[in-house]
């Protein structure tokens, strides 16, 4: 297969800059958008990658860096739920305009295919464990209404405009390398090894028996990449985790041991939007993409603390 010309929005983030390396790995040429609100540079150090420094809210910018482009990774977005609870209106400019403009884009460019980023959170209190891509859509955060709301662009575009194509994943809690526990939205992974590491107390909101489908962030950049190229995909939404839950105080004590330090909990009350269970149904990434987790809970964990501790 000859290289790819890959646009990754978002490229200098935590999943983008896992996604980018590994673009750059297998030879393709890969350009990457980000304006570097939440990414960081020194993540794509090294790379011989084209850097277009630009909003996703700015359709111009979008379409100058979607030029030439065969097929675009869309990751840029503001994550968190309890940044979309505080300013919901930033979260929607961001993920629900900014996606957009990267579909116009693509169309308009006549980009092959775009794959899309998206989130278990569309689900809500998911009614069923574990949950399959047939569940009602019910997001509870203004990020899940973001994200749906970004996924229904995705399939429209696929199927009002000839020849587009457009591919929808839905990341569940995804961890690793790169993830920075410095943002003061850091997810639970990254924030649970430093502060362990560190001697500090971890703050749990719940009891901690809440569980999430940990991933490990090389099992989601190989669906990704696996999404460009699947036939049969188009159109479509896939469940992309390890397809196992584990509680967020099991995930604690695991570092722990990992580190070899004592783990200390506070418990706070449950935060607004927080769900209490997510576990994946990954039966159609299996099928359709070829998709299968190589890289389970323990030794991703493992992983990614050697790699936070060595930068923190
Ligand atoms: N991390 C997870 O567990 C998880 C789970 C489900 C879905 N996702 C989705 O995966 C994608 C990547 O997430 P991540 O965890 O790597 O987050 P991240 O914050 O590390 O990466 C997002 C990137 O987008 C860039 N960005 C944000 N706003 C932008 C804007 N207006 N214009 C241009 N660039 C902008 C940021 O600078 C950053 O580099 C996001 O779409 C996120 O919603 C992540």
């Amino acid at each position: 297969m000859g290289r790819v010309k890959a646009l990754v929005t978002g490229g200098a983030g935590f999943i983008g800059s896992n996604l980018v390396h590994a673009l750059v790995e297998r030879g393709d040429e890969v350009r990457v958008l980000d304006n570097f609100s939440t990414g960081n540079r020194a993540n794509l150090e090294g790379l011989d990658v084209e850097v277009v420094e630009g909003e996703l809210r700015s359709y111009e910018r979008v379409h100058a860096a979607t030029r030439g482009v065969e097929v675009v990774y869309h990751l840029g977005a503001l994550g968190s739920v309890p940044r979309s609870v505080q300013d919901p209106l930033t979260s929607n400019a961001v993920n629900v305009e900014g996606t957009l403009n990267v579909l116009l884009a693509a169309r308009d460019e006549g980009v092959r295919r775009v794959v899309f980023s998206s989130s278990t959170s569309v689900y809500g209190t998911s009614p069923s464990l574990p949950t399959s891509e047939s569940t009602p859509t019910d997001p509870i955060s203004p990020y899940g209404v973001t994200k749906l709301a970004a996924e229904r662009y995705c399939i429209s575009f696929s199927r009002v405009y000839h020849s587009f194509e457009a591919v929808v994943l839905r990341y569940f809690n995804v961890f690793g390398p790169r993830q920075s526990p410095q943002s003061q939205y850091a997810a639970a992974v990254p924030l649970f090894i430093a502060a362990i590491d560190a001697g500090e107390p971890i703050t749990i909101y719940g009891d901690g028996e809440q569980s999430r489908d940990f991933t490990y962030v090389a099992n989601v950049v190989d669906a990704t990449i696996r999404a460009a190229e699947a036939s049969g995909a188009n159109g479509r939404a896939f469940n992309i985790a390890a397809g196992s839950p584990a509680s967020v105080n099991h995930v604690a004590e695991t570092i722990g041991v990992i580190l070899g330090k004592p783990v200390e909990k506070r418990f706070e009350p449950p935060r607004p939007g927080d769900i209490r269970d997510s576990w994946a149904d990954i039966a159609a990434a299996r099928e359709i993409l070829g998709y299968e987790p190589q890289v389970d809970l323990a030794a991703g964990l493992e992983l990614t603390a050697e790699a936070i501790v060595a930068r923190v």
